[in-house]
């Protein structure tokens, strides 16, 4: 079998703090196949973003590997990072903090282009942000106008045509529909399922809404203070949650079934805690209703079936 789009391996990233190093991502394994899309979910400051940064290089590894196509891209040096560029990119939650506003929406595209020397002639990149705005659903007349002049819809759209523009093949999209309106979210959401249908484009997908990774996602990775606690095919992870965590996240999502409604709710207590100089053993005992003496040993990822892991000394 060839190798995947894209992997991870033991992959970490910590931050030194004035209180001691914060284990932001820590050991993350994770396999995205060509056109296919992992979910990562978790609560605010669980590592989502750190971890799409860091692959992306956007910020510096600790330690561990980031394997596109097999090759690890953290060995890359100056001269190779033109080619990263070409192959991964971002889509961020907030377009209008992320694009230059003193930038055109037609330059805002032509940008990342130029940066990466695709075409030779002025007349082929002009001819390219047509093509580009096209395929992400801006109409030709949106081109001289201005980020603040555009609706959150349409900055989103230009957040995503920078990304298409140089062909990657492995996006990072972090929360790209979390600050739409729900009309609006959907429209951007069947335009990414289109584009990966057409070119065949893997995607990390992050987000907290579990109700839109279950729509979007092959698999689904879940976070716990920068440690992945299960992961699993989505039919799977929603059908058998295993993880007390994963357990409570679903729980949370509003249902319209009124027969669960009066049910006592498994819900989350308490807050994600900074993960500064973290003990050994389960960072969600906390937090679990399970939790024992046994959540203080190590508890590592296992796999209970067949792509099926977790990481809970309780279950499996
Ligand atoms: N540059 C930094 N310096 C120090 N700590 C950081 C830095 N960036 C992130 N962190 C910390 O790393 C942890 C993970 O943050 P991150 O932004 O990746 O979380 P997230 O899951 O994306 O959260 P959200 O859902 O709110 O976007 C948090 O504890 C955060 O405070
Ligand atoms: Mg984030």
């Amino acid at each position: 079998m060839s190798a995947p789009m894209v992997e991870t391996i033991n992959l970490k990233k910590y931050f030194k703090t004035g209180s001691g190093m914060l284990h932001a991502v820590e050991d993350v394994n994770l396999k995205i196949e060509k056109g296919k899309t992992l979910g990562v979910v978790g609560e605010s400051g669980c590592g989502k973003s750190t971890l799409g940064r860091t692959i992306l290089r956007l910020q510096p590894a600790t330690d561990g590997q980031v394997l596109y196509e097999g090759e690890d891209v953290l060995k890359y040096k100056k001269k190779d990072m033109k080619k990263l560029h070409l192959n991964m990119q971002m889509v961020f939650q907030d377009p209008f903090s992320s694009l230059d506003p003193r930038m055109s929406i037609h330059n805002l595209i032509a940008e990342p282009i130029e940066v990466c020397d695709i075409f030779k002639t002025k007349k082929e990149i002009n001819e390219h942000v047509v093509r580009i705005m096209e395929m992400c659903g801006l109409p030709a007349n949106l081109a001289n106008l201005y980020p603040h002049e555009l609706d959150g819809g349409f900055r989103q759209r230009v957040g995503l045509a920078r990304a298409m523009a140089v062909s990657p093949k492995f996006i990072v999209c972090d929360e790209p529909v979390s600050a739409l309106d729900v009309s609006i979210q959907a429209q951007i959401l069947n335009l990414l399922m289109d584009l990966q249908d057409e070119r065949q484009l893997s995607y990390m997908f992050i987000t907290h809404d579990l109700c839109v990774v279950k729509h979007i996602s092959n698999e689904i990775m879940v976070m716990y203070m920068g440690q992945t606690v299960e992961y699993a095919k989505t039919a799977e992870l929603f059908a058998h949650p295993l993880h007390p965590y994963t357990q409570a996240l679903l729980e949370a999502v509003p249902t319209p079934d009124l027969s669960r409604r009066n049910r006592e709710r498994n819900t989350l207590k308490g807050e994600v805690s900074n993960p500064i100089n973290p003990a050994p053993g389960c960072r969600f005992k906390p937090r679990c209703r399970f939790a024992d003496k046994e959540c203080d040993g190590e508890c590592p990822l296992k796999e209970v079936s067949p792509g099926h892991l977790v990481a809970c000394c309780k279950c499996g």
